[in-house]
Order: structure tokens, then sequence, then C-alpha cells
């Protein structure tokens, strides 16, 4: 029989180890990224600037279709989030922008309107009801992972949209780019979209798919 105070002995050596152990792994940006994200930093070698980072106090490039910028802090940018479960991005929609329809498999998004008016977000289920509402600054909004999701900034000033992530690198599925940048032979997207040919080759142009 293990003697108690054998017993508690261990438990406070094991606990001691495990938080020292376990406190954080910084990436090591040297090593390839594998399924789980990337090594270890060695720990005595972490800085206080390994979980740091700067670069949202600037909008975003909004140059583009969308009228829509973002900046992240993810694992590949700030390695001390790495294996931590959560990040950030910055959102900036100018007036008339939007953020088109997404989503993050396996990533649950809560934002909050930081500045900006009527801006429309929403989220369309699996069962392809829309949850949508107007959003004003100080709003926050959850994304339930793996929804397609939207903003759409109809007030009269940009929006700043901050977004948390339940993943330290949450991937994007952007919908028309994903339909519309890429290979697949037009006869083939004819068939599985039921959109007719004019509308996917308008399409393909201006995402750069061909075929
Ligand atoms: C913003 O993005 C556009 C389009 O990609 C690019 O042409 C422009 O140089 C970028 N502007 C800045 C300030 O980075």
């Amino acid at each position: 029989m293990i003697s108690p105070i054998f017993f508690v002995v261990s438990l406070i050596v094991s606990c001691f180890y495990a938080s020292n152990v376990q406190d954080f792994c910084v990436a090591d940006y040297t090593a390839p990224q594998g399924p789980a994200g990337y090594p270890c930093k060695d720990p005595a070698r972490a800085t206080v600037d390994d979980f740091v980072r700067s670069g949202f106090g600037v909008p975003s490039n909004t140059s583009n279709v969308y009228k829509f910028g973002f900046t992240p802090a993810f694992a590949f940018n700030l390695p001390g989030l790495n294996g931590l479960g959560v990040s950030l991005g910055r959102a900036d929609v100018e007036v008339g922008g939007v953020v088109s329809i997404h989503s993050h498999p396996g990533a649950t998004e809560l934002v909050v309107v930081a500045e900006g008016s009527s801006i429309i977000g929403g989220f369309i289920a699996s069962n392809n009801k829309v949850y949508q509402k107007i959003l004003n600054k100080g709003d926050t909004m959850v994304l339930p992972q793996g929804l397609y999701h939207f903003f759409v900034n109809q007030g009269t000033t940009p929006g700043i949209i901050y977004a948390a992530f339940s993943t330290e690198g949450p991937t994007v599925q952007l919908m028309d780019p994903s339909l519309f940048k890429n290979d697949l032979a037009s006869d083939i997207m004819e068939k599985t979209t039921l959109l007719d040919a004019p509308q996917i080759q308008k399409l393909k142009k201006l995402f750069g798919g061909t075929n």
C-alpha cells in the first residue's frame, strides 16, 4: 500500500513540475508547423516580446473591392499565443464596406464594435436560418464556430471591429473566393452551383479564377 505521506509528497512535486513546465509554449518559427501548432522554443529563451505585438492602433489596408481590412494577432505573428487556443484580430470596414460571407472551421468568434454604428452583423445557421442585428459602438456578437457570417457597414463612419477567436490560428474560408478563385472547370461549377455560365465567368474574372 502507498503511504499517505509519500502520496502527498508526490502530489506536491507533480503539481510543482506541471505548473513550471506547462506555462506556455512560445512558437519556434525555425521549425515547421505541425497539426498541433509550432514546436516550443526553449522556455529559458522566451522574453516578454514573445507575448506582445503592436499594430492594432493603425487601420488595416481597406483598398479592395469590399472596403475591408484585417490585422491578425495569431500564433504565426504573436509567438506566445502558440498552443493557448485564443487569438485576436482588428477588422476595419469603411463606410459602405463589407466583411464578405465566410466561416472559420473550428473557431468561434466573439466581436465587439469599437468604432462605428449601423453595422449589420449576421450569421447563417446550418438550418439556413439567418440571425442578424444592427450593431453599434460597444455591442458584442458571437459567431458560432464554423457558421457563415458577415458584416455590412451601413453607417456614416468607418467601423472598427475587434474579433477574438477560440483558436490561436483560425483558418478562414471566404465563400466567393473559395468558389471563384480556383481552377475548377466552369461546366462543373454550373452543374454544382446552378449558376449560369456568364455569372461564373464574371466572378472568376473578378476573383482571379481560371477554367
Ligand atoms: C493596400 O492594398 C493595395 C491592394 O492590395 C495595395 O495596392 C496598396 O499598396 C496597399 N497600401 C498600403 C499602404 O499598404
